[in-house]
C-alpha cells in the first residue's frame, strides 16, 4: 500500500502501573522469509503466527505476482509454491511499499532469473541505498537499471547463464547476505558469502529447513563463511513464527520507564542474533526476567517479565549493534530516563533505515527537552530519571514506524505529553500496537484520520 494517505498524528500521555500479559505479533524477518521461501518451494507451506503487517503482505503480493498461491485459512496462512527455479515473470512492477527487507531479498531471489522484474516502493524506500544488493547481482551477470545512486525504481534483467560468486559482505547486513544466498538458489554451482560480522541468521536456518544444502563455517575471529549449493529442491513445510523481539522492545521499555509497571510479553523470539536489546536493558539495571525458555520449531522463544526499574546509563558495545540494530530508537527512550550518560556508538547503519534514524531520534529527543549529542555514528544521551520537565514536543516520524512507536513510548513517562506527526506507518510492522499498549493501560490517543 502507498502512504500518500492522510497523516494520522497521535499523542502519548504520562501513564502509571502498566500491567498485564500480551503477545506481540510474529517476527517480521521470519514472516517475510516464510512467504518468500514457501512461495518458492514445491508443495504446501503452512504458517501460523505470521505478522500481518503491510511490509509482509507486500512480500506476499510479490510472490503471488510470480506464481505462488497464498491465502489465509482461519488463523493460518497456506502457501503453494512454484518450485525452486520456476518463478514467473511478473506482469507489473513489484511494489514493496516501505519494506526494505522484502525488496532487497526479492531482488536477490529473482535477479538471476532470465526475465525482467521492476521494483518500486514508497518515498522512504525510494531514498534507501540498493547498491549494496545490486553490486553482487551485477557480478553474477544481472543487468541493472536504476535511478541515480542505485535507488528505486529498479529494473533487473537476469542473464541466460548467471555465474556463482564468492562475496564478502562489506556492511553488517542480513539483507545483503540473504540477497546473495537467495540469488545462489537459482545458479548452478556453489555461491559463497563471507560475513565478517554475524548478523541475524534466519535465512541460513530457514533455507536449511526447506531442504537447501548450506554449510556454515566460523573461524576463530568470528568470520563466517556460508556456502550454498545451487538449484536445490526446496520442499514446503510447517512454520510457527515466534513473537518479534523488535516489536516486544516497545512494551519492554515502557515497562521499565513507567512507575509501577509489571508486564509480561509471551512467546518472544530469543535467537541470539536478535536479543542485544534485552542484554543492554539488563545491563542498565532493567528488571527483565526471561522465563519459560523453550524451543519452538528450531528457534528459542521465552516469556519476558518486565518491571519498572531505576535505570543507569551505560556505554553500549558497538559490536553488539547487529543484534539490536532496529532497537536503538527505543533504547534511546530508555536512556532518556537513565541516571547519567548512555553512549551508543557504531550506528552508521541507522542512517540508512526507513529514515535517518540517528538524526530522527536526536531531533525527537531535543524537541522533548532531552539532552543528547549526535555525531556521525554515535548518540550520547543524558537522562532525567524522574521525567520532570520532559515532553511537550512534536516528533517528525519521516515515514518510519520505529520512530513513531519509540516516541509514543517516551510520552508514557515524560511529565508532559509527546505528540508524533504521523502514526500510519506503525501498521507496516505492528498493526496491534495501539490495542496492545491500551490493554496494558498506556494512555495513547490517535488524533487523525485513522482514529475515526
Ligand atoms: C533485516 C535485516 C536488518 C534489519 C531489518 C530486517 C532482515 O537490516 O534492520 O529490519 O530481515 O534481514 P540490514 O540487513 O540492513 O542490517
Amino acid at each position: 500500500m502507498s502512504h500518500s494517505s492522510i497523516p494520522s498524528p497521535a499523542t502519548a500521555h504520562k501513564s502509571e502501573n502498566l500491567s498485564g500479559t500480551i503477545r506481540v505479533p510474529g517476527d517480521k524477518s521470519i514472516s517475510h522469509r516464510s512467504l518468500m521461501f514457501g512461495g518458492l518451494a514445491s508443495g504446501e507451506t503452512v504458517i501460523s503466527g505470521l505478522l500481518e503487517g503491510e511490509d509482509v503482505l507486500a512480500t506476499g503480493r510479490a510472490m503471488a505476482a510470480m506464481g505462488a498461491k497464498i491465502g489465509r485459512d482461519g488463523e493460518k496462512w497456506r502457501v503453494a509454491g512454484t518450485g525452486n527455479g520456476a518463478l514467473l515473470e511478473p506482469a507489473d512492477a513489484l511494489d514493496f511499499g516501505n519494506a526494505g527487507t522484502g525488496c532487497r531479498l526479492t531482488m536477490g531471489l529473482v535477479g538471476p532469473y532470465h526475465m525482467t522484474t521492476r521494483f518500486t516502493g514508497d518515498a522512504s524506500l525510494s531514498r534507501r541505498p540498493m547498491k549494496r544488493v545490486l553490486d553482487p547481482l551485477r557480478q553474477m551477470g544481472v543487468a541493472v537499471e536504476a535511478m541515480e545512486g542505485d535507488r528505486l525504481p529498479v529494473t533487473l534483467r537476469g542473464p541466460k547463464a548467471p555465474a556463482p560468486i564468492t562475496y564478502r559482505v562489506p556492511v553488517a547486513s542480513a539483507q545483503v547476505k540473504s540477497a546473495v544466498l537467495l540469488a545462489g538458489l537459482n545458479i548452478a554451482g556453489t555461491t559463497t558469502v563471507i560475513e565478517p560480522v554475524m548478523t541475524r541468521d534466519h535465512t541460513e536456518k530457514m533455507l536449511a529447513g526447506f531442504g537447501a544444502q548450506l554449510d556454515v563455517e566460523e573461524d576463530a575471529s568470528g568470520v563466517r563463511t556460508i556456502r550454498l549449493e545451487g538449484q536445490p529442491d526446496l520442499k514446503g513445510r510447517t512454520i510457527d513464527v515466534p513473537g518479534d523481539p523488535s516489536s516486544a522492545a516497545f512494551p519492554l521499555v515502557a515497562g521499565l520507564i513507567v512507575p509501577g509497571a509489571d508486564i509480561t510479553i509471551e512467546n518472544v523470539l530469543m535467537n541470539p542474533t536478535r536479543t542485544g536489546i534485552i542484554l543492554t536493558l539488563q545491563e542498565m539495571g532493567g528488571q527483565v526476567d526471561i522465563v519459560n525458555w523453550r524451543d519452538a520449531g528450531g528457534e528459542d522463544v521465552a516469556d519476558l517479565r518486565v518491571r519498572y526499574s531505576e535505570l543507569k546509563g551505560i556505554t553500549v558495545p558497538p559490536e553488539r549493534a547487529p543484534s539490536m540494530i532496529d532497537e536503538y530508537p527505543v533504547l534511546a527512550v530508555a536512556a532518556a530516563f537513565a541516571e547519567g550518560e548512555t553512549v551508543m556508538d557504531g550506528l552508521e547503519e541507522l542512517r540508512v533505515k526507513e529514515s535517518d534514524r540517528l538524526a530522527a531520534v536526536a531531533r525527537g529527543l531535543e524537541a522533548n527537552g532531552i539532552d543528547c549529542t549526535e555525531t556521525e555514528a554515535c548518540l550520547t544521551i543524558r537522562g532525567t530519571p524522574s521525567g520532570k520537565g520532559l515532553g511537550s514536543g512534536t516528533v517528525e516520524t519521516h515515514l518510519d514506524h520505529r520512530i513513531a512507536m519509540a516516541f509514543l513510548t517516551l510520552g508514557l513517562a515524560t511529565e508532559k505529553p509527546v505528540e508524533i506527526d504521523d502514526s500510519t506507518m506503525i501498521a507496516t510492522s505492528f498493526p496491534q500496537f495501539f490495542d496492545l499498549m491500551g490493554q496494558l493501560g498506556a494512555k495513547i490517543e490517535r488524533t487523525g484520520a485513522a482514529s475515526q
